[in-house]
């Protein structure tokens, strides 16, 4: 009957544009041309940029294809108020500005529920990052991790808990960017988790962000224990980064793609190119997009675990350009880098009067006993002449290049500059301290409700400053 025959017309043109939708719009962890983009912690508004450019909701990074998986950072205590864990999404949720579940310090982010479910729809995925260098992480046993992985599956993932901070938004995994702590028990964790995963009715992704020198000194031993899906490797803020491209005793790309093929359990785990979006979002390791492109394109030639590029972070690629979409563009091949294929040997010592297109680096200027703006010491960081840290309550200059060289250590890579006196907040910072209260501020700030277009962003929240990735 004609009224039938319409009907099922209909609904085959309904179900092939749902399957083209998804076949279109789908996250591939076998592609080579993904974007992963670190959502989170602000770091344009942590380095000091126009307000209005700082971190909007997560699905205000959603309304293109460029980018095709998010690790929301940080989780960054695992055993809080409660023996429940705590996350930190700057001047997104945290618990300086959000009410907390009772008896915890998880903030309640279900505000977000909606929007990370926007950015799912758009086929691409949103883990949760857990780490970070400030983070208060780690196991004492290995029955501890193994609770913890059912405590992440309930909290956010395909499990229940009365303090999911997501509410009813199921997230697609777990990224891991561990870089303090105890190294130990972590493949208990993953073990565990990846048998929660296997149970649940939906693909789920493990993750880990190790540094470029191999092997990472936090978790080069659980991506040797535990398949992993994919490693976001950070080729910056170290010897091997991405301004050493041209030197071959620096850049090592093959180190990881052997890695991939011979120890990894996961043959198949895919190794992204980690890169600073903007020169102000990490100490040293941002090249240009055509030039990130240009690498990217002759490293997945060479090697087949080639996955794609990640980025820290989304804040700051916004503000530089949309410095995520020119690099996603290179990765499709719907532009070409301009750039010879020879990468500029070192650009760190010229960035200063190059780089015409990156946010000013307009951090707190700390002087002698001011700490404002500078921040602690990390040991899997490597630092350069005239960079500042705190530690130990004292402000400290480095003389020389150094790695893992603790401030006032023997070998005298730094200079004690005393203690932190004054320490003098720009407008809208604040000090992070380890417990909040447990109320919500008196003041909190207006939350950004609607995703603003692109081109009509502001934000009303606070910057945060403890984000690991850079220092100032
Ligand atoms: C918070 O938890 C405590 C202890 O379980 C309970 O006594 C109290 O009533 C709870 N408060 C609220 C507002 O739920
Ligand atoms: C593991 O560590 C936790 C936290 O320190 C402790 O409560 C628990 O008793 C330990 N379990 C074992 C089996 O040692
Ligand atoms: C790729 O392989 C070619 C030929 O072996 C080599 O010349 C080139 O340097 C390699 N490029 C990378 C990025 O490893």
């Amino acid at each position: 009957m004609a009224s039938s025959r319409l009907s099922s017309t209909f609904w085959l043109g309904l179900l092939i544009l749902a399957s083209d939708v998804l076949v279109a719009g789908a996250f591939d962890i076998s592609s080579t041309d993904n974007l992963a983009v670190y959502w989170g912690q602000n770091s344009y508004g942590a380095t000091g940029g126009n307000t209005a450019d700082y971190q909007q909701p997560i699905s205000y990074y959603c309304q293109d294809d460029v980018i095709n998986a998010f690790p929301v950072a940080f989780l960054d205590v695992f055993f809080g108020e409660g023996g429940e864990p705590s996350i930190d999404l700057a001047n997104t949720c945290s618990t300086a500005n959000d009410p907390v579940f009772n008896g915890t310090q998880m903030p309640d982010c279900t505000f977000l529920a909606s929007d990370i479910e926007t950015c799912q729809s758009a086929g691409k995925i949103v883990t949760i990052s857990l780490g970070g260098a400030t983070g208060a992480v780690g196991f004492s046993n290995a029955s501890q991790a193994e609770d913890f992985a059912t405590t992440i599956w309930d909290l956010f993932l395909g499990g229940s808990s009365s303090i999911r901070p997501f509410g009813s938004a199921v997230l697609d995994g777990v990224d891991l960017d561990i870089e303090g702590g105890s190294t130990e028990y972590y493949s208990n964790f993953v073990s565990s988790l990846r048998s929660l995963m296997n149970s649940g009715d939906k693909s789920y992704y493990i993750t880990a962000a190790p540094q470029c020198p191999f092997p990472d000194a936090y978790i080069g031993s659980v991506i040797n224990a535990e398949p992993f899906d994919a490693v976001y490797v950070q080729f910056y803020n170290n010897y091997c980064q991405l301004t050493e491209y041209d030197n071959a005793n620096d850049w090592d790309f093959s180190t990881w793609d052997n890695w991939a093929k011979n120890t990894s359990p996961n043959p198949d785990v895919k190794v992204y190119i980690g890169a600073p979006a903007a020169q102000a979002a990490a100490s040293s390791g941002y090249v240009d997009a055509a030039t990130l492109g240009e690498i990217a394109i002759q490293t997945r030639q060479n090697y087949s675990s080639f996955g794609g590029i990640m980025l820290w972070d989304a804040s700051q690629a916004y503000a530089n350009d949309r410095y995520d979409a020119q690099v996603k563009s290179y990765l499709t091949g719907a532009a070409t880098p301009v750039t010879t294929t020879t990468a500029p040997a070192t650009t760190a010592t010229t960035t200063a009067t190059t780089t015409s297109s990156a946010p000013a680096t307009t951090t707190t200027a700390a002087t002698s006993g001011n700490c404002a703006g500078v921040a602690t010491w990390v040991a899997n960081v490597a630092y350069e002449s005239g960079d500042q840290v705190v530690y130990n309550g004292n402000l400290w200059t480095a003389t020389e290049w150094s790695y893992a060289e603790t401030p006032g250590g023997s070998a005298g890579a730094w200079t004690d500059d005393g203690a932190c006196t004054a320490v003098a907040l720009a407008k809208g910072e604040y000090i992070k301290v380890a417990f909040q209260s447990k109320e919500a501020p008196l003041n909190v700030p207006p939350k950004v409700s609607a995703v603003p277009t692109a081109s009509a962003a502001s934000a009303t929240a606070p910057a945060r400053r403890n984000s690991r990735f850079f220092k100032f």
